[in-house]
């Protein structure tokens, strides 16, 4: 999927796919981590200009055909 980020932001990508926010981190990654010993973390991304990214995971079930 396609993102505007803009210039000087802080945005953080969910790597998880558990998020209720996606493509955005909603930190639904730390109560997974503690119960199941992994270390998800989110992508941070701060542009310098404003840009469109394109970005997918494959943890995205959600998003798949849209
Ligand atoms: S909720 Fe998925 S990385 Fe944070």
């Amino acid at each position: 999927m396609k993102i505007k980020l803009k210039a000087g932001k802080k945005y953080s990508i969910c790597s998880c796919g558990l998020s209720q926010t996606l493509p955005f981190c909603d930190n639904a990654h730390r109560e997974f981590n503690s119960a199941n010993n992994t270390e998800y973390k989110s992508l941070k991304i701060t542009p310098d200009s404003d840009t469109i990214i394109e970005v997918t995971s494959n943890r995205w079930k959600s998003f798949e055909g849209k």
